[in-house]
């Protein structure tokens, strides 16, 4: 199966979706999809994974993610009849991706709701044996000002009375809910709401995402006739090319994807509360560990460009062994400095055997016959002081296609 040649019309579709940014500046507090159940950082649109997934691939096919992050390629995947693999590193990233793509039960809804109707009701109370752990592990770092402790102690009351009411797949979706309100309520915002507000947006989140996801499954439903989720590897490449879920597949018709970028430092695993004050409290919510720092996720430590670029190369020949000579290979890449690390980025996918597929259709205007667009305002995942980088560094991304030589 597979796509040979891209359709013109297609191609010209991925060039409008991929230069539209309208989505992300939206991105804000609603709820239309499963996409927003949580604002993963540096996430690409969704249009974008839909008209990329329509170029390249035909229902049936498998696409994979290997740097999955918020799960944009697997929904879209899901929601067009392909099947997907899709791994990340971490452990939030994976939780998520697996929160958005199930297939909740009407039973487990109704959990959900039922839930949801106890949340006015809920009152702080002090804090029990198993917050004091996750507290004594770290994972309240910085939500323990006199701003913040309400808050906190808010959550930990609603995951203790989720318990009681929530059974597996619906206190899956329960945790999803706080971790939106939680990022809403405490991430790069000055001021924090009060309980009372607190407790409103909770309810209405739980609310509209059982909603949602209950549409979400209606739809899959009727885009394969069968309840089809994407399979999540909770682990990174190099290591996770030998994971059974990628080999039990076969060579994927597309690979979609947008590793972290060179000297690019986003915080996917913190939040940033009041300031720069990073807390790991998303990890506690989706009930995972961390332990990890930001490098970690960005495949280098600030000032280490040269490990950035051995850590691609060795990702990029793992993934070459899971992809044949017809996998498309589309990823959207950005630069801290566009100059010298474009062309280092290219030198990586060369050498680990993949050739450069370039379109007219999808770079009118653009000398070197790529499609580059600009950077979304992402003023909510990175820091003032990073902001200025953006702006002078990494305004554009690009959209690069390969294929195996
Ligand atoms: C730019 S984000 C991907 C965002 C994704 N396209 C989306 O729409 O949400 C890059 C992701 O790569 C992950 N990552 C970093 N190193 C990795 C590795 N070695 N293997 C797999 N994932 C990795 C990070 O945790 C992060 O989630």
């Amino acid at each position: 199966m597979g796509i040979t040649q891209p359709s013109h019309q297609l191609l010209d579709a991925l060039r409008t979706a991929t230069l539209d940014t309208a989505y992300v500046s939206l991105g804000g507090r609603r709820t239309a999809s499963v996409h927003e159940f949580y604002r993963y950082p540096a996430r690409f649109s969704p249009g974008f994974a839909a008209a990329a997934i329509e170029a390249f691939t035909v229902p049936g096919d498998t696409v994979i993610d290997p740097f999955g992050g918020g799960g944009t390629t697997a929904i879209e995947a899901q929601r067009h009849g392909r099947h997907c693999v899709t791994a990340d590193i971490n452990s939030l990233a994976t939780f998520l991706t697996t929160a958005k793509t199930s297939l909740y039960s009407d039973s487990s809804l109704a959990e959900v709701d039922a839930f949801a109707e106890t949340v006015p009701s809920l009152r702080l109370k002090a804090i029990d044996q198993n917050d004091a752990d996750w507290r004594a592990a770290g994972y309240w770092r910085n939500i323990e000002s006199p701003e913040t402790w309400r808050v906190r102690n808010f959550l930990a009351n609603a995951l203790r009375a989720s318990a009681d009411i929530c059974s597996n797949d619906s206190e899956m979706l329960t945790r999803c809910a706080l971790l939106r309100t939680g990022q809403w309520a405490l991430d790069m915002r000055e001021s924090i709401p009060t309980v009372g507000e607190f407790r409103e947006q909770l309810c209405q989140d739980l609310l509209s995402m059982a909603e949602v996801a209950r549409l979400h499954r209606i739809h899959v439903l009727e885009t394969w006739g069968q309840p089809m989720r994407p399979s999540v590897v909770e682990s990174g490449l190099p290591e996770s090319a030998s994971d059974p879920a990628f080999r039990e597949v076969g060579p994927p018709a597309l690979v979609l994807t947008s590793p972290p970028y060179p000297g690019v430092y986003v915080n996917y695993h913190r939040w940033k509360v009041r300031g720069r004050r990073e807390s790991p409290a998303p990890y506690w919510l989706a009930n995972r560990l961390d332990g990890h720092g930001l490098s970690h996720y960005t495949m280098s430590a600030r000032n280490s460009i040269d490990l950035y670029f051995d850590k691609l190369d060795a990702a990029m020949n793992a993934l070459a062994t899971l992809v044949s000579p017809d996998t498309w290979l589309v990823q959207v890449v950005g630069f801290s400095d566009v100059h010298s690390h474009l062309s280092r980025y290219l030198n990586v996918m060369e050498s680990a055997g993949f050739i450069e597929a370039r379109f007219g259709e999808l770079a009118v205007d653009a000398p070197d016959g790529r499609l580059w667009r600009r950077v979304p305002s992402r003023r909510w995942w990175v820091s003032a002081k990073d902001m200025e980088g953006v702006a002078r560094n990494t305004s554009r991304e690009v959209v690069l296609i390969h294929k195996l030589r």
